[in-house]
Formats: C-alpha cells, structure tokens, sequence
C-alpha cells in the first residue's frame, strides 16, 4: 500500500478520483453487449451494479434502475467479466469464488472493485474529463486472443490482498498464497460521437500504460477525455492449491475455456443517474470522500447486498461440472 499512500499524498485538491466496491449482482450466460437477446450466452459472467442488467438492456438503465450493487446509489452502471474455473486432474470443474478487495467496507458480497480516475491516480492532465452519455458501452480484450492483447488486462499472484506487483499478462504459473486479481483497464479517449461500434472498441481509442500509470494524450481521431474506468476482481483460488496437477501445469481456465488468459476481456454500460458522474469528476473528491453526498449519494454494504438481478438461465454454475457452462 506504500504506492497508494505515496500518490494521495501528491494529489492536488481540483482532482478526483472514484474507487468504490459493488456486490456481484449476479452470475449467469448472459451478455447484453456483444450478444444481445441471446439467452444463453456463450460463456459464463459475473456482473456488478445496477438491477436493470437483462439480456436485452437499452439505454436507458440508469432511469430504470430501482437498485444496485454499488456504494453509489447513483450508479446503476453494469460491470462485468468472464468467471474463473478451477480444473481439477479428475477432468472436472469447479467455479472459483469472488472475495472482497482491500480497502472496502467489510461484507462485500464477492463483487469488483470500480475505477473512475482522471489521466492516472494522481493527475488529471489539465483537461476536461467528460462523463459517458446514456446508451455508452465499451468492452477491452477479447476472448478469442491468443497472446497478449493490448495493454491494461492483467493479473495478479496475490501474496495478500494488498499485493499489487507484478502485474502478469497470464496465469500466475505458481499457485498463489492470497488468490489471483484479474485486472482490467478500458480506454478512456473517445470519438466524441458514437455511444458503442460494432466490435464495442472502435469508438474508443487505448493510451492506457500499466498500473494506473500516467496514460498518455488522447490522439485527434479519439480526442475527448472520458473517466478512466478499471476493474480488480479477487478470485479465491486458495482453495484449490492443494489440488494442482502433479505435472505442475496451471489449472486455471477463464470461461470460455482460456488457461493462458490472453483473452480476458471485461463490458461496460453506462447508467449513472443524471449528471452524478460529471459533478464527481468535476469535484475534488477521492475514494470514500465522494460519499454521503459530497459530492455523490452513497449506500451501505446491507442495501448493496441485498440488491440481486434472477437468473434467466437455468443451469448449475456451482456443482464440479463435467465441462464450462456453455462449452
Ligand atoms: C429487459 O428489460 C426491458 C425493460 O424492463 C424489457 O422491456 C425487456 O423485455 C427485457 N428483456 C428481457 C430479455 O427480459
Ligand atoms: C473430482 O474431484 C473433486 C474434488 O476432490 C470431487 O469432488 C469430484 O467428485 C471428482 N469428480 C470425479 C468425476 O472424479
């Protein structure tokens, strides 16, 4: 944590950033994004944030919303990423659990953790930072990858939850003491004009480095600054390391059947309430100081928890499975 009380210290008060948890709200094969009205989906998510999550969500999720999963009451945003497996040497699979990050409120249900910052943790590069519109969705990565794909998708062998290096491009090849964060970071330069593209990245353009380092300018094609938005996601595979392979190969596989992770890939919808995201990127505010209306609403770990949107799918996601859901 040295880094992070190290940048704080550096941060100049006209700059704001957003950190916060959400519960997962619910874990199913569907994906509204890149196939929508299909149910099932291809493969299995785990989804944060607002209860207006369905497979065919229109624009408008942030009016429609009567509740969320996230310590902001305003946003009804939905955040999600594929699930991680576990499989076993007998040729079956188990889901692995989402635990709670460091420096959230206690009782998190599973969940991710929610990035809006500015240029980097601790500038925001003396420009405007525009929040997204209503009907704005991006997705990073993409599963058919088979080497590394672009920067910001990342993961971590945790010693602690409080580990934060070294960032890999795949699977820890070692099991991992504290569990493995999946970390991805969207691109934050926009083309001022499309809310999605076909292929949900090309309205976007990636000046993102490593590390919520400093990104760099956002070039004329793509020249409005958005929020930069990540996620963290904490697997618990601790579990399960007692139960690797005795050829020692990694037995970790992503949902639609990745054991390398070059395809990890996360979606965004957008769907704050109103302007909160502009007046929190317009203030000074950092992490949990944004909250209790200073300058956004806010809500307790009880309120998010108990926020669940039912799956449509029916199928087991939790037993030792024969194969991935889907596959
Ligand atoms: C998703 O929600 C919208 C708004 O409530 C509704 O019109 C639509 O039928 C829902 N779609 C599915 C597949 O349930
Ligand atoms: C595989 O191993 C798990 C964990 O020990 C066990 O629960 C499961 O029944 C096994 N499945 C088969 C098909 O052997």
């Amino acid at each position: 944590m040295k880094w992070l009380s190290l940048t704080l210290a550096l941060v100049a008060p006209s700059q704001a950033a957003l950190r916060f948890g959400c519960s997962t709200v619910s874990i199913q094969r569907l994906d509204p994004l890149v196939e929508p009205g299909k149910i099932p989906s291809a493969h299995l998510h785990q989804i944060v944030g607002g209860n207006a999550f369905n497979a065919t969500m229109g624009d408008d999720i942030g009016d429609r919303g009567t509740c969320t999963t996230c310590t902001f009451s305003e946003d009804f945003s939905n955040y999600w990423t594929a699930v991680m497996f576990f499989k076993h040497p007998n040729g079956t699979y188990k889901r692995v659990p989402i635990m709670q990050n460091t420096a959230l409120p206690n009782g998190i249900n599973g969940g991710m953790t929610i990035y809006y910052t500015q240029q980097d943790f601790s500038s925001n590069g003396n420009q405007k930072i525009t929040a997204f519109k209503p009907g704005f969705r991006m997705t990073v990565g993409t599963p058919t990858a088979t080497s590394k794909y672009g920067p910001g998708l990342k993961f971590v062998c945790l010693q602690n939850k409080g580990t934060r290096f070294p960032e890999l491009d795949d699977f820890p090849t070692k099991p991992c003491a504290g569990g493995i964060m999946t970390v991805h970071h969207f691109p934050a330069c926009w083309d001022g004009k499309n809310l999605d593209s076909p292929d949900h990245q090309s309205h976007m353009y990636n000046t993102v480095k490593d590390a919520f380092q400093n990104s760099g300018p956002c070039p004329a094609s793509h020249p409005i600054r958005v929020p930069q938005v990540a996620y963290e996601t904490l697997w618990d595979t601790t579990q399960f390391n007692n139960m690797w392979p005795s050829d020692g190969s990694q037995p970790f596989t992503l949902s639609y059947g990745d054991n390398k992770g070059y395809g990890t890939h996360a979606d965004y919808v957008f769907g704050w309430k109103g302007d909160a995201l502009q007046r929190a990127m317009d203030s000074s505010c950092m992490f949990q100081a944004c909250e209790n209306g200073r300058p956004l609403a806010s809500q307790g770990v009880q309120q998010m928890n108990a926020c669940q949107v039912k799956s449509t799918v029916d199928e087991d996601i939790d037993g030792w499975l024969t194969s991935l859901p889907g596959m």
